[in-house]
Formats: C-alpha cells, sequence, structure tokens
C-alpha cells in the first residue's frame, strides 16, 4: 500500500511581538496581563503589520519546509492550503501562495485546494493530503496551516474574550508518497449544531444583498455581525472531551495505544483544555510540546508551527510516535497518529 509521511517543516511568524500588558496599554483594552495567562497561558501573540496577508505570511515558511525536505517548489503536484482568515473572501489564499512561489512563472500549475476547517484545519488537510497521496492522485504535497487573525479581531474592551486568544503565524509541511506509513491515521468528526457557538457572520448570504447597505450604496456592518462571536465556556468543554475521544479513538483504530505515543502535539486554544485533556488521559507533562505561551492560538497554523520546532530543536526525532489532535469552531475535531520518519531516501 502506498503511504504519506512528512519529510520537512518550516515556520514564519511575524516580528511583531504583542504582550497582554500591550493589549490594555497600547490597544487600551480593559483587561489585565495575570487574567490573560492564569486563564488561557497566553503571554504575548505576534501580529503582522499592515499589508501582510496570509499567503504573504506562509510564503516563507512555505520555502523553508521545501528546503528541509530537499525540494524544489517545481516538485509540488498539490498545495493544500488551511486557513481561516484567508487573503480575500474568494478564490482561497492556495492560489495565492502558488503564485508567490513563483510556480505558474517557471510553467508549473500544481492544483491548490482550501481546507476551511478552522482550528481542526491542519488535520483536516492532513487527512486530505494523505488521502490523495494514498489513492495516487498526488506524490508530493505541500501543506500549510497560517493565520492572519490580528485584521479581524476587536481589539476594544468588547472584544476581549476572543481578541486575548489569537495571534497570527504560518507552518508548513511537505508530505510525500512513502513505502512505511509516516501518517498512520487520521480521525475527523464535526457536530454542526454549534456551528454558531464560534462564528465570524460578516457576511450572510441569507441577506440581500449579503452586507446592509446605506442609502448611498455602502456597506454597514454593526459590530455583531462583524466581529467573531464565541461561547467560550461551552467551546471549552466540548474541546476537553472531544479531544479526550479523538486521542483515545484513533489510538483504538489503530490498534495501539496512548502508552505508545511519544509526543502529543495538541492544538493551543487554551493550556487549561490541553491540561485537563492530558489529565484525563494520564499524559505525562513531558509528552506534551506548548507554544500558547508565545504565539496565542493559531489556529491552523498550530499544529505544524509545534511540529517544527519540535523538529528543528531536537525534541521530535527518527523513530518518535506522535500523536496529533485538534478542536475548534464548526464544531470540528481531529486526531491523528504519525510514525516520525524525514530521513531522505
Ligand atoms: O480555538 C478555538 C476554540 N476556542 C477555544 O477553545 C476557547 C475556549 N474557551 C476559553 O478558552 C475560555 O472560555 C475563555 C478564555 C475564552 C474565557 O475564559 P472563562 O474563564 O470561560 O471566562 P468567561 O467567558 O466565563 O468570562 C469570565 C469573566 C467575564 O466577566 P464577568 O461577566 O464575569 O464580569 C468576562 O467578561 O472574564 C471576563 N473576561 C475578561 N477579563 C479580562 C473575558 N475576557 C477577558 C479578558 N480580560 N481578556
Amino acid at each position: 500500500m502506498r503511504h504519506a509521511r512528512i519529510v520537512g517543516t518550516g515556520a514564519n511568524v511575524p516580528d511583531r511581538v504583542v504582550t497582554n500588558d500591550d493589549l490594555a496599554v497600547v490597544y487600551g483594552i480593559d483587561t489585565d496581563e495575570a487574567w490573560i495567562r492564569t486563564r488561557t497561558g497566553v503571554r504575548e501573540r505576534r501580529f503582522a503589520d499592515e499589508g501582510v496577508r496570509t499567503s504573504d505570511l506562509a510564503a516563507p515558511a512555505a520555502r523553508r519546509a521545501l528546503e528541509a525536505a530537499g525540494w524544489q517548489a517545481s516538485d509540488l503536484d498539490l498545495v493544500v492550503f488551511c486557513t481561516l482568515s484567508p487573503d480575500k473572501a474568494f478564490p482561497g489564499s492556495g492560489v495565492y501562495l502558488q503564485a508567490l512561489l513563483g510556480l505558474p512563472d517557471a510553467g508549473c500549475f500544481p492544483p491548490c485546494l482550501d481546507v476551511r476547517n478552522q482550528c481542526s484545519g491542519f488535520l483536516y488537510g492532513l487527512a486530505c493530503a494523505t488521502g490523495m497521496i494514498r489513492g495516487g492522485l498526488a506524490s508530493r504535497v505541500l501543506l500549510v496551516g497560517a493565520e492572519v487573525h490580528s485584521a479581524a479581531l476587536d481589539l476594544t474592551t468588547r472584544g476581549r474574550s476572543v481578541a486575548a486568544l489569537f495571534g497570527d503565524g504560518a507552518a508548513a509541511v511537505c508530505l510525500e508518497a512513502s513505502e512505511a506509513p509516516g501518517v498512520r491515521d487520521v480521525l475527523l468528526g464535526a457536530d454542526g449544531r454549534h456551528a454558531d457557538s464560534l462564528a465570524q457572520g460578516v457576511w450572510d448570504m441569507g441577506r440581500r444583498p449579503f452586507v446592509t447597505l446605506d442609502a448611498e450604496g455602502r456597506g454597514t456592518i454593526p459590530p455583531e455581525q462583524l466581529w467573531a462571536h464565541m461561547d467560550g465556556p461551552l467551546v471549552f468543554r466540548h474541546a476537553v472531551s472531544r479531544m479526550r475521544d479523538a486521542l483515545v479513538d484513533v489510538c483504538a483504530r489503530d490498534g495501539s495505544s496512548l502508552q505508545d505515543v511519544d509526543l502529543f502535539v495538541l492544538h493551543q486554544a487554551n493550556r487549561r483544555i490541553n491540561t485537563q485533556v492530558a489529565r484525563l488521559l494520564e499524559i505525562p507533562e513531558d509528552r506534551l510540546v506548548h507554544n500558547i505561551e508565545r504565539f496565542g492560538n493559531t489556529t491552523a497554523a498550530t499544529i505544524p508551527l509545534l511540529l517544527d520546532e519540535a523538529a528543528r530543536s531536537g525534541r521530535l526525532v527518527e523513530g518518535m510516535r506522535v500523536a496529533l489532535c485538534a478542536f475548534g469552531s464548526g464544531f470540528t475535531w481531529g486526531s491523528a497518529l504519525l510514525d516520525w520518519s524525514t530521513a531522505r531516501r
């Protein structure tokens, strides 16, 4: 059977650091450093400068992943771009990234697929890429998770419960066809009854036209439509139970055990969510990696950012069994089991 494995990772975060104190002092939000740190684990996040779109942030991450894999961009036969903050409403960000990588100019036109599954986006993208490779539709895939949240956060006291959590970032992995399974399994789930519990209704195709117009024909968007809305405590409760079950189920389907996992790479929405998941599953602290304190929740970029950091720091080494897991808006969730083997053959 044809399998898929990750052979390179890369990341790129904006230079600009925004601390919890900056949210209060620079943006004038009625919040305090200790509240954010103790309730979420976030100490600081990165914000991209005005003019930087999601594909711009992704391009250096993609180049670093290609370099780590020893590939040229022209080797790619598929680009999968996971984001909830695409450059534009349409088209997706994948085509912008493809052009930034210079592929059409070099006479290469690989297909570009955008995945819109929010915090679970990277795992949904991993399932797409793995399935395409296993099915013979692709052999060398660039899988990207990238977000520019800072452009769409309500950075006022009204939006503090959402704004305090999120940051910008991008990361990518290169996946190639292999004889042995790097990606052992990916398990996905969703519960659409909670679709509006974490959503941004900035446009609504139920309205005619989709954005309310004023007398002069200009679009006007009231704050409750403009900004993301989140029922934080509900999301928190579901995240703990869905992530717990997704990790147990992916191991059960694989016929392996959580004890066989060397490294748990969990989505970074709130440090307390992961602490609770780890406690319920008796996962030792030294098998978890975190970056929420430095980057906040970078949504689809979170898991590949963690993978890149772990791979480059030596925390993740050949032969390790890795479990990935995420939960977010939709509600959607996913988990995956990997055998880490990036060595060039
Ligand atoms: O990745 C996508 C998935 N998202 C998540 O997984 C997020 C899950 N939920 C959470 O992480 C938490 O629910 C939050 C961190 C969002 C909120 O924490 P909480 O402990 O659930 O607080 P809460 O929403 O129940 O609010 C408690 C209080 C409220 O004040 P009152 O009404 O009790 O006076 C909030 O207004 O905390 C207040 N609050 C803040 N205070 C200072 C909310 N945000 C802030 C803030 N600074 N940034």
